[in-house]
């Protein structure tokens, strides 16, 4: 049985089909990510799962329930929230939690201080959460769902907002839930903050499904991997990158080159370098395999293989 199983989702606004003929499957255990850049459709189907909106076609079923009527038995043990998690503002967060504990019959309050321990809010469960910042309000809203014990997450952008602590604190919470059976999809449009959490993908462009499969399949299909290259003779490191197959270089706008790789391209072309007594001055990695990925499957134009290397990284260096 899927935790999640949609097929043909749709929905129309007046001007924009936000999602047009979706299908997701996500099995207990498994994290995916719902990728794609803003206005892709992301929180308009989950939106769909949730029932907030009804699709104008296709089906939903959570946890082998029909989705339809919201709030009824359909969102039983299904935990999450769209866009930002909402609370009372002048009620402190633990207060917020107590709440909606009695709503759902009411666990105790050991599970409301458990939650908060849980993503690292143990200490400030007492502040009112208009003092939150807008990382807390994210964790108190991942807080809220783990109350219920979910069976399901569905998170929109859950580490939008955070630090770099508060994400690796987010990304290990979801590891340990899926360890457990729990399914979880979870949006984003920074596909670096997923890169390590994520066992499947969904990629979406303007409303439509543009990739969908293995964090692993996904990186095999990656085009290549962008990099800003300083050495201390820039016109030899151009010559020796045109004899080296699967290695694109090129003049960096803002000086240096900017550098396109295929896969296990990079030793051979570094070692070249050395051996020509080029000395490499810096290398950075502009774009890992799956964020350029992200960005050819979801750039408005030119896909990234068929862009010149100095417009793949100012492509990257612009989004990033
Ligand atoms: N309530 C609405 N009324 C009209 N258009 C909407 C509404 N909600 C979303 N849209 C449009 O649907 C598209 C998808 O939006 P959304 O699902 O919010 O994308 P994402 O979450 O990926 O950024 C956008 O073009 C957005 O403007
Ligand atoms: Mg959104």
């Amino acid at each position: 049985m899927y935790a999640v199983r949609a097929g043909g989702l749709t929905k129309r606004f007046a001007t924009t089909t936000a999602v047009d003929g979706v299908d997701l499957a996500v099995a207990p255990g498994e994290v995916r990510g719902l990728l794609g850049p803003n206005g892709a459709g992301k929180t308009t189907l989950l939106r769909m799962l949730f029932g907030l909106v009804a699709p104008d076609a296709g089906s939903v079923e959570l946890l082998g329930r029909p989705a339809a009527d919201p709030g009824g038995e359909a969102l039983r043990d299904v935990g999450g929230f769209v866009e930002e998690p909402a609370f009372y503002p002048y009620l402190s967060g633990a207060a917020n939690l107590s709440l909606l504990a009695r709503l759902d019959g009411g666990p105790s309050a050991a599970a409301v201080t458990e939650a908060l321990t849980r993503v690292g809010l143990d200490g400030r469960g007492g502040d009112r959460v208009a003092g939150y910042s807008t990382g807390m309000k994210q964790r108190l809203g991942l807080a809220a769902a783990l109350l219920r014990s979910p069976r399901l997450l569905l998170l929109d952008e859950p580490t939008s907002g955070l630090d770099p602590g508060g994400t690796q604190a987010v990304t290990a919470l979801v590891r340990e839930l899926a360890a457990d059976g729990v399914a979880i999809l979870l949006s984003s449009h920074q596909i670096g903050e997923l890169e390590r959490v994520c066992d499947t993908y969904t990629v979406m462009r303007r409303g439509r499904v543009v990739w969908d499969g293995s964090a692993t399949e996904l990186i095999c299909a990656a085009p290549a991997s962008a990099y800003a290259l300083a050495t201390s003779d820039d016109e030899a490191a151009l010559r020796i990158a045109a004899e080296h197959p699967g290695v694109r270089a090129g003049r960096a706008r803002r000086g240096g080159l900017a550098l396109a790789l295929e896969a296990d391209r990079l030793d051979g072309f570094v070692l070249a370098l050395g051996d020509a007594r080029v000395a490499v001055r810096r290398l950075d990695l502009l774009a890992s395999p799956l964020e350029t990925m992200f960005f050819a499957l979801t750039a408005d134009d030119a896909a990234v293989d068929r862009l010149e290397p100095e417009e793949l990284a100012e492509t990257v260096l612009a989004a990033s």
